[in-house]
């Protein structure tokens, strides 16, 4: 199976991206199921830049109630994060994982090579001099940047819908090396990320392979799927690739 969809190596290198269904299961709720968060609240009133323009008080309240959700270790990683950091930890080639999630479950869980390419809900940016702080509690205009002293420019670290997720070019170098493609837990609805399994499938060397609950937006771009809950189908196929090894 290695030699399948190696470059011609025995251990190429993997990247993975994550979606809110690896985090399901650890209490997160999702954006697009039934019960997902655009069924509670519409986009374009809180994750726009003109949201954030009109409303910065409306905005700052819906992300302070999803960091107080993720306070004081109230949501833990599950079987499915765990999975991925060890094989990072036992594979022998790259392993990175690429995630939409702006939770820290994967660092949680102790995956290290990490790109969160939507940005991160406990890190706040100032507009004004773009400094990036951790930032675990609520946030309001009210507050200043400890790097340039202004007051009420802070803003969650998040991208919003019209911005540029982060650490592209570095993201489809990765994409343009790999030899294995995994995309866990994401309905392919949103772009660029929807779009890496296209620009993976340019190279005839690489696996692609969707892990989700049903099949994605994009399935059928993908040469092999399973789908499941993550934690129960992400631990399955990582012990069959490090059997494999
Ligand atoms: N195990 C595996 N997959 C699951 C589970 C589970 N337990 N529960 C749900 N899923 C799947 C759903 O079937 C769905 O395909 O996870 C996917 C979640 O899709 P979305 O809610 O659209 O989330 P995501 O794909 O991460 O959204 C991408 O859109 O709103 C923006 O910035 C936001 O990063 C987000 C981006």
């Amino acid at each position: 199976m290695i030699e399948d969809f190696a470059q011609g190596h025995r251990h190429p290198d993997i990247v993975i991206l994550t979606g809110a269904g690896i985090s399901r299961e650890s209490g997160l709720s999702t954006f697009r199921d039934a019960d997902g968060i655009w069924s509670k609240v519409r986009i374009e009133d809180v994750a726009t830049p003109e949201a954030f323009a009109r409303d910065p008080d409306g905005v700052h309240a819906f992300y302070n109630e999803r960091r107080r959700g993720m306070a004081g270790g109230a949501v833990a990683p599950n079987a499915a994060h765990e999975a991925l950091a060890r094989l990072e930890h036992e594979w022998p080639g790259a392993v990175t994982v690429v995630t939409q999630n702006i939770d820290d479950l994967h660092e949680k869980a102790g995956t290290g090579n990490l790109i969160h390419m939507h940005g991160e809900m406990l890190k706040a940016r100032c507009e004004d001099c773009g400094h990036v702080v951790h930032w675990a509690g609520d946030m309001g205009r009210g507050d200043s940047c400890d790097a340039c002293a202004s007051i009420g420019a802070m803003r969650p670290h998040v991208v919003w819908f019209g911005e540029m997720p982060l650490e592209m070019e570095r993201i489809y170098g990765l994409l343009d090396r790999c030899g294995l493609f995994l995309s866990i837990g994401t309905s392919g609805n949103v772009y660029p990320a929807a779009g890496f399994v296209q620009h993976v499938r340019r190279r005839r060397v690489a696996r692609t392979v969707e892990l989700n609950l049903e099949p994605s937006e994009g399935a059928s771009l993908f040469a092999e799927a399973e789908y499941g809950p993550a934690t129960e189908i992400v631990p399955a196929f990582v012990e069959r690739l490090l059997e494999g090894k």
